[in-house]
């Protein structure tokens, strides 16, 4: 069976929801491109929103991590994974967390005591040495030489800069032939981690200040691609039963073995396979010069170079190997099949567009490169090859190391940002929800309109309600139902209040519930009939709480100084106000 089948089967056994995989893309965050962990789609519940499913989760859930393409094309490292979580809001902590994970290690999946070993927090500034974790562990038959306490670095988890964290206990497994060392050493590398179990008891913010959250949560997260090579006995995730039949395919449509070339054909199975997973999302990210699209991007043209490396000549290359891919997940991903024929469409198309460039831009590199004054390949050579050619930084470094030369990557990046601000804003009309466009500016403008919209009810009249907003990363207009003109003391209060719930900090939080549930609980939305029966509310603080597609900053301290313009007639009983934020 599966190990994906064996987890949420267990985890169900043990009184836990299966939700299902968040798409790739945060629907409601925007200070991430892509999921990067299972407990990302769930901050707002760690954070103490009560979950539509209870209290008990298990996921397996689709995460790209693309910080580091320089790495793939090793043995272990791959840009999409899928992992394995359970989780606890407020309900179970350490003792019965750690209890599971020892069962269905050693039970369900019969990894014999003898090779696990665990890391546990040592205790670090404000923060005590997690004895309960090590005394759990030791009472399921964990010797103290198998224990080792680490800090913060080692043993203390957070996604990024901010939010929910706390320490961890983190479980290893000895992947080798040679005699266990009764002693574990976390530095000596036959031990691998495969499981890590974050108990959440603590949230960060953006100043580095950490305090308790409303409950003790625990947030864990299993690596599905690792384990299952390490339940194989292989060192190397490609030769692995996920990866081994596409391996064997690219190496039948190439030139070379997997023992010749392997760098190049696990670049070209984990980008292709990462590709497929962006495409295949709801979020519907096509191939472009922005964002995820320029990820997107970036993949699928690092994998066709390496298919010339390779020399594939069998020009339905990328559809043979994505069909493969789609069939071998469409159990777990059935978005997959659904999305089938724009997958293989926007491949096919990004192919045959770089196809016709790639070979002149490899003429072109050559010619640059053979007239280098000194080893570096400067920033306006490395911004031509991109905007000429199309091609990606990376995909330059890459070539000019093969050739031992240096490129300006930083140059490169300054000119590349200013670059794609241009297109940012040409791309317009990209986020669901009505946004006009995905800039910052123009999330906090949506953030203060529910701050103006809550405002104008308190200094006002209760009663009003907003019949329509547009919003420029410039401006934002906001229009609500009101029988007369505001007096200069209501537009001023109306600032004022507004400007003190920014100062407040107020966090923003985003909650999934039905549509029902949401009118119930008092949530203010302007057309019902045009949302879904599942709907996502935003509520800021407890001053506003808005059925709304999002997305909004986190906090309210990120808007600045909220002013308001301009306060006019619009149609028949509706007034409309300009506000700036500044
Ligand atoms: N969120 C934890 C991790 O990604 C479980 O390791």
């Amino acid at each position: 069976m599966n190990l994906k089948d064996l987890y949420i089967d267990f985890f169900i056994s043990k009184g836990h929801k299966q939700i299902p995989s968040a798409p790739v893309v945060p629907e409601n965050d925007p200070s991430v491109l892509f999921n990067t962990a299972g407990m990302q789609p769930l901050i707002p519940y760690l954070m103490g929103q009560p979950h539509p499913y209870g209290t008990r989760l298990v996921d397996y859930q689709k995460c790209i991590r693309t910080n580091d393409l320089d790495s793939i094309g090793d043995k272990t490292h791959h840009t999409f994974f899928e992992m394995l979580g359970n989780w606890s809001l407020g309900d179970y902590f350490k003792e019965e967390s750690i209890n599971y994970s020892f069962e269905f290690l050693t039970k369900v999946l019969n990894i014999p005591i003898n090779k696990l070993a665990v890391t546990v927090f040592k205790g670090e500034g404000n923060i005590p040495r997690d004895d309960v974790s090590a005394k759990v562990w030791k009472s399921l038959g964990i010797k103290e030489d198998r224990i080792a306490y680490l800090g913060k670095e080692d043993n203390f988890w957070i996604a990024g800069d901010s939010g929910p964290c706390g320490p961890d206990t983190e479980i290893f497994y000895f992947r080798s032939d040679d005699e266990i060392p009764q002693k574990f050493d976390p530095k000596d590398d036959r031990w691998v981690e495969i499981w890590n179990n974050v108990f959440m008891e603590f949230y960060k913010d953006n100043n580095g200040k950490i305090t308790e959250l409303p409950k003790k949560n625990v947030d864990t997260g299993m690596g599905y691609e690792r384990v299952v090579a390490v339940l194989e006995g292989v060192t190397d995730n490609y030769l692995s039963s996920v990866w081994i039949d596409i391996v064997r395919k690219i190496e039948e449509l190439s030139n070379y073995s997997y023992e010749e070339n392997p760098a190049s054909i696990r670049i070209i199975a984990d980008h292709i396979r990462t590709a497929i997973f962006i495409l295949g999302d709801e979020a519907g990210i096509k191939p472009s010069n922005t964002d995820q699209g320029y990820i997107l991007r970036r993949l699928i043209r690092r994998a066709i170079r390496h298919a010339k490396k390779l020399e594939i000549t069998d020009n339905n290359w990328e559809v043979i190997i994505a069909n493969m891919i789609i069939e071998k997940y469409q159990k777990y991903y059935p978005e997959l099949v659904k999305n089938k024929n724009v997958i293989l469409d926007e491949l096919t198309k990004e192919k045959n567009k770089f196809d016709k460039t790639l070979a002149k831009g490899l003429k072109e590199f050559e010619k640059i490169t053979n007239h280098l004054d000194d080893n570096v390949l400067n920033k306006d050579l490395a911004f031509k090859l991109y905007d000429t050619y199309g091609f990606p930084i990376e995909l330059t470094v890459e070539l000019a190391k093969e050739k031992g030369i240096e490129v300006d990557q930083l140059g490169f990046k300054e000119k590349f940002k200013a670059h794609q601000e241009l297109s940012r804003t040409a791309s317009s009309g990209k986020f669901k929800g009505g946004l006009a466009g995905d800039s910052e500016k123009e999330i906090k403008y949506h953030t203060a309109t529910h701050l103006l919209n809550a405002a104008l009810k308190v200094v006002v009249n209760k009663n009003i309600h907003q019949k329509g907003s547009n919003i420029t990363s410039e401006r934002m207009r906001f229009d609500f139902s009101c029988d007369h003109k505001l007096t200069d003391e209501e537009k001023q209060k109306t600032e004022q209040l507004v400007n003190k719930w920014i100062s407040e900090g107020l966090n923003v939080t985003v909650m999934e519930m039905s549509k029902e549930q949401a009118l119930k609980s008092g949530a203010e939305c302007m057309f019902i009939e045009k949302y879904p029966d599942i709907v996502t509310v935003y509520s800021i603080g407890d001053i506003s709480k808005e059925l709304c597609g999002g997305p909004h900053v986190k906090n309210t301290k990120e808007l600045g100084n909220f002013k308001i313009i301009k306060e006019e007639a619009s149609s028949a009983g509706v007034r409309r106000i300009k506000a700036i934020l500044e």
